[in-house]
């Protein structure tokens, strides 16, 4: 088998597939890396621009993505977080979008919606009172300034004093939060802020946010100007590469990665009511998904869709969808399978999405049967979703894809059976069997070199800076 893709041509994606979103499932070592190289590639030379998040962090990861981008004239496009290695990331401060609900939902992420019920509410409560009052005063805010508030009486009197006092949201803050963490000190009968009664409310969210205002993540996330804008990334068809720490430092990579999506959320909010829209469509390959997936992201996949936005989720089994542990659900599962349209399958080893995917494609097949009137049925024909996967036609055979037909619906175990680098591809009316072209990077010796910028300082709230005690994350 010939190993290198070296015609370009061999490789046109048709619109049509990169509009609809795609679930990717894989059981480790199936060829799930080399695929998304291979949609990657694509994606970079039609001038399309990505989020790609990927579940391994590694040097070697970047350096591949980075050499692609080059290979294809984008290297200029590329952005790179990572919350693990500040010097290897551009700034990315995802607290800048969105309205005071939108906010408060992002950061609520970081406190599982399973259990403590009362607490959490009481969290929210508390945090939507401040963030009404800092979007009213429209300052840039970071993940420091909020750990500040949550934990610093002095930060909270700076508010009281600097809030805009005759708004609405001022006095949400005053008497819904503000006031109730009053006490009366017994000796002197004033009333003064209740450590305790601050710490009751915010504890453990407090605790999580600090995480990222400190360490490698803290110089990542808190600029009031940063590198990398998820709406201007969208709308300019920026390449970014989000190295996700998954092995070293899961619970806050999981935590990052729920943030992040909220921030794309928004963004994808705001692009489905304006004018132009993304060209070619903005592609999100999200890498590990069900590790971070929350109940409220079904909604992104409608929206996504009308902005022009591609999801990618990728995953290792079906159950993960369902991880009630994670706050998933059977309910949520069929939502994500429901909403990508078009499916992909590498090796599986699991009976569960064994039986599940070959059910999928039943489906899919029989829909097709009951659509069409003829008698024989093409299953390769007809809509042009599957053509990424149709990319032979060289004598060496870099693709073959095998039409399945009526009699030879996939069996659970076919997918058991898949060699590295097959798959099976599940559109809405094509079912194929396919081998993926082998992606050969070549180390262009160029290395980490990736786009910088010195954006000017801008102002923000920068209460870390004014109250520097960050009582909440020294414990831990
Ligand atoms: N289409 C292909 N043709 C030939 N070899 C392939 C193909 N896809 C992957 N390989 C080889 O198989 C190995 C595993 O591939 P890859 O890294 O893409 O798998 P993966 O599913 O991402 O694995 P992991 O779960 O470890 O991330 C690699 O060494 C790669 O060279
Ligand atoms: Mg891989």
């Amino acid at each position: 088998m010939s190993d290198f893709i070296e015609d370009p041509n061999e490789l046109l994606l048709t619109s049509n597939l990169m509009t609809r979103h795609c679930l990717g499932i894989a059981a480790t070592g199936g060829g799930k890396s080399n695929f998304l190289n291979l949609i990657l590639k694509q994606q970079m030379m039609r001038g399309g621009g990505c989020l790609h998040v990927d579940g391994k962090n590694s040097k070697e990861a970047i350096e591949e993505f980075l050499s692609l981008a080059r290979q294809h004239n984008r290297w200029q496009d590329v952005r790179i977080i990572n919350i693990d290695n500040a010097s290897l990331s551009n700034s990315y401060n995802p607290l800048l979008r969105g309205d005071a609900d939108e906010l408060t939902t992002r950061i609520m992420t970081l406190i599982p919606e399973a259990g403590g019920d009362f607490f959490r509410s009481q969290a929210v409560k508390g945090l939507r009172a401040i963030l009404g009052v800092l979007v009213k005063m429209g300052l840039p805010m970071n993940f420091a300034d909020l750990t500040a508030l949550m934990g610093t009486e002095t930060a909270l009197r700076w508010l009281v004093q600097n809030a805009p006092k005759e708004s609405e949201e001022f006095l949400q803050f005053k008497v819904n939060f503000y006031d109730q963490m009053m006490e009366t000190d017994r000796r002197t009968g004033a009333q003064v802020m209740s450590e305790k009664k601050l710490q009751h409310t915010f504890g453990d969210l407090s605790g999580r946010l600090s995480n990222y205002s400190m360490g490698e993540a803290g110089k990542v996330l808190n600029s009031y100007n940063p590198d990398v804008d998820l709406l201007d990334a969208v709308k300019q068809n920026q390449l970014i590469y989000v190295a996700l720490p998954m092995l070293s430092k899961k619970e806050a990579a999981i935590d990052f990665a729920k943030i992040m999506i909220s921030d794309l959320r928004t963004a994808v909010g705001q692009i489905q009511n304006t004018t132009p829209k993304p060209s070619p469509v903005f592609l999100a390959l999200l890498d590990e998904f069900s590790s971070y997936a929350m109940p409220s992201f079904d909604t992104l996949f409608e929206q996504a869709r009308s902005a022009q936005v591609c999801l990618f989720p990728f995953i290792q089994t079906i159950s993960s969808l369902k991880d009630k542990e994670r706050g998933l659900s059977d309910d949520f599962c069929n939502k994500i399978l429901g909403n990508t349209w078009n499916k992909i399958s590498f090796v599986l080893q699991d009976p569960e999405s064994c039986e599940v995917m070959s059910t999928i494609a039943g489906e899919q097949l029989k829909e097709k049967v009951s659509k069409g009137s003829s008698n024989t049925i093409s299953f390769a024909g007809g809509d042009d979703d599957a053509s990424l996967l149709r990319t032979g036609g060289r004598g060496s055979g870099v693709t073959t894809t095998t039409t399945m037909d009526y009699d030879a619906i996939v069996r659970p175990e076919d997918f058991r059976n898949l060699e590295t680098g097959e798959a099976i591809f599940i559109g809405r009316s094509d079912v194929l069997k396919m081998k993926v072209p082998y992606v050969g990077l070549k180390n262009d010796g160029h290395g980490l070199n990736f786009p910088r910028f010195n954006l000017p300082q801008k102002e923000g709230l920068s209460l870390a800076d004014k109250y520097h005690t960050f009582s909440a994350s020294q414990k831990g």
